[in-house]
């Protein structure tokens, strides 16, 4: 797998490590790149409905980059979820009443039920008052959504520039004085608010690495600022960083697991009063590069089509939840007891090899393949499969078309699903959670300590 050796810096799996030192000088200027926008892609079901000749065949550019990504990015976990060394942290939502869809009864309803009832809310988001609605963008290769990036805004006078949003990590990085970067960077000598510091941060992802200084400036989306907002100011990088179009990436987790161990952008707002609402909301669009949507401090009830229905966190460190079962149908299920990573920043599904096994073995014909490298698992492209992640005995299923990744080039009749195997090293009870759910379930990322999931408009 020599090909996949290194990895792109934006499905990173960021490993950043503070450290102490002198900031080295980097004056390279970088390359400006005009982004230009995909069009609308027509994305055929791979349901079992379409015939065989119309699935896309699998590439397995991304998908592969992002197994190996996942090991960097998840390569403390272990620790941080048997909470070896974990700073405990304030919870950063306490002073927020918590947030309530009044009137909405979100116990009675199975996910089934909600998806198909009808829309029922009407909370309007308090849009320039304690709130933003952020257009994203879906940045697609072939079948796969890669990744969501939207704006910030960085010093003064602002540089806005894309950033891939990430519930998955928790630290704020962008190209800056960047020798090598493509895209766009930020210009820290054009902002009067800008210090830097003599902390270094290194980013570590795969094979290669990000070098670069805890800064600080101010940073906002939209009517939501934070002044002296630290973030890694990267100004240099190994490899294939250049083939996405962000030039940072914007942390959403929990300052406990942030390298740089300063709080993270949403936790500054929370902590300045700045919200309407403890909370971020998710949507991420399906083979579209516009309509996602991330809403700050708010809920935009435009883009689900049932109720809300909650889970707790089981630490504030990722967005964890307790996943109790994966199933192919209603009556084949694999009970699991995971710790269940809900990462805006993955593509995929991401368990350990016995519980994917396990799944696999649930459909006819399906095997492990090494063709991609580790991770990958074939079943016929016909197969009928009704895919639910369940948490806290509750069942959320994933359409149809998420689950399959595209046909085997030689073999027909024989596609990739989206459940891959985790490497053995990130331990036997993590499991992580990627676009591939959250688009069929608009998510709602609560510092009350919990997880919000709405019937996604995507699939009504
Ligand atoms: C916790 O930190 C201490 C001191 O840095 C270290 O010696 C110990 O190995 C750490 N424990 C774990 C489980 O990482
Ligand atoms: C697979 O996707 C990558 C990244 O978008 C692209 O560069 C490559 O040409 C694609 N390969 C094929 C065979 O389409
Ligand atoms: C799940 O795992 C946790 C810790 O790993 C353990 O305490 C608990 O008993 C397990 N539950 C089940 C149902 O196996
Ligand atoms: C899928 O296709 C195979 C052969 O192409 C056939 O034998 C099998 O019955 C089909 N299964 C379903 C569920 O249609």
């Amino acid at each position: 797998m020599l090909a996949h050796y290194f990895l792109p810096l934006s499905l990173l799996s960021l490993s950043l490590t503070s450290v102490q030192g002198s900031p080295a000088q980097a004056p390279s200027p970088f390359r400006l790149k005009i982004r230009t926008r995909s069009p609308p892609i027509d994305r055929r079901v791979a349901d079992g409905t379409q015939t065989q000749d119309d699935i896309p065949t699998f590439n397995d550019t991304y998908a592969v980059k992002e197994v190996y990504a996942m090991v960097v990015k998840y390569i403390q976990a272990y620790r941080i979820i048997n909470d070896f060394n974990v700073t405990t942290d304030p919870d950063p939502g306490a002073d927020y009443p918590q947030f309530d869809l009044n009137s909405v009864d979100t116990q009675d309803l199975s996910p089934l039920q909600a998806q198909d009832a009808a829309p029922v809310h009407t909370f309007v988001p308090p849009v320039g008052h304690g709130a933003a609605m952020v257009p994203y963008t879906d940045y697609i290769s072939g079948p796969m959504d890669v990744l969501y990036y939207g704006p910030l805004a960085l010093g003064t006078p602002e540089q806005s520039l894309n950033f891939q949003v990430d519930t998955g990590s928790a630290d704020l990085w962008v190209a800056s004085n960047c020798q090598n970067c493509v895209n766009n960077g930020f210009k820290g000598r054009r902002s009067s608010t800008f210090k830097s510091s003599t902390a270094r941060c290194a980013l570590a992802y795969g094979a290669g690495n990000a070098w670069g200084t805890v800064s600080h400036d101010t940073v906002s989306i939209g009517s939501l600022t934070v002044q002296k907002q630290a973030f890694c100011a990267v100004y240099k990088v190994s490899s294939d960083f250049n083939d996405q179009p962000i030039s940072g990436l914007l942390g959403l987790a929990f300052r406990t697991i942030a390298t740089i161990q300063q709080p993270t952008f949403f936790e500054n707002l929370l902590a300045q009063k700045k919200l309407a609402k403890s909370m971020f909301s998710m949507h991420m669009a399906r083979g579209q590069p516009d309509g996602s949507e991330v809403c700050f401090g708010c809920y935009d009830a435009t883009k689900a089509t049932g109720p809300v229905s909650w889970h707790s966190l089981i630490s504030r460190t990722y967005w964890s939840l307790s996943m109790d079962g994966i199933s192919a149908a209603e009556s084949r299920n694999v009970p699991t007891n995971l710790t269940a990573a809900i990462d805006s920043g993955a593509s995929l599904i991401h368990m350990p090899r016995r519980v994917v096994d396990a799944f696999y073995a649930l459909i006819p014909g399906s095997y492990r393949t090494d063709r991609y490298g580790a991770g990958f698992y074939a079943y016929p492209c016909n197969a009928t499969l009704k895919l639910e992640l369940s948490f806290e005995g509750r069942r959320y299923s994933i359409h149809p078309a998420d689950f399959n990744l595209g046909k085997m080039d030689t073999d027909t009749t024989m596609c990739i699903g989206t459940v891959v195997e985790i490497n053995s090293d990130l331990g036997d009870n993590l499991a992580i959670i990627g676009d591939t759910f959250l688009k069929s379930w608009y998510s709602v990322f609560d510092y009350s300590g919990r997880v919000g999931l709405a019937p996604s408009i995507n699939n009504s």
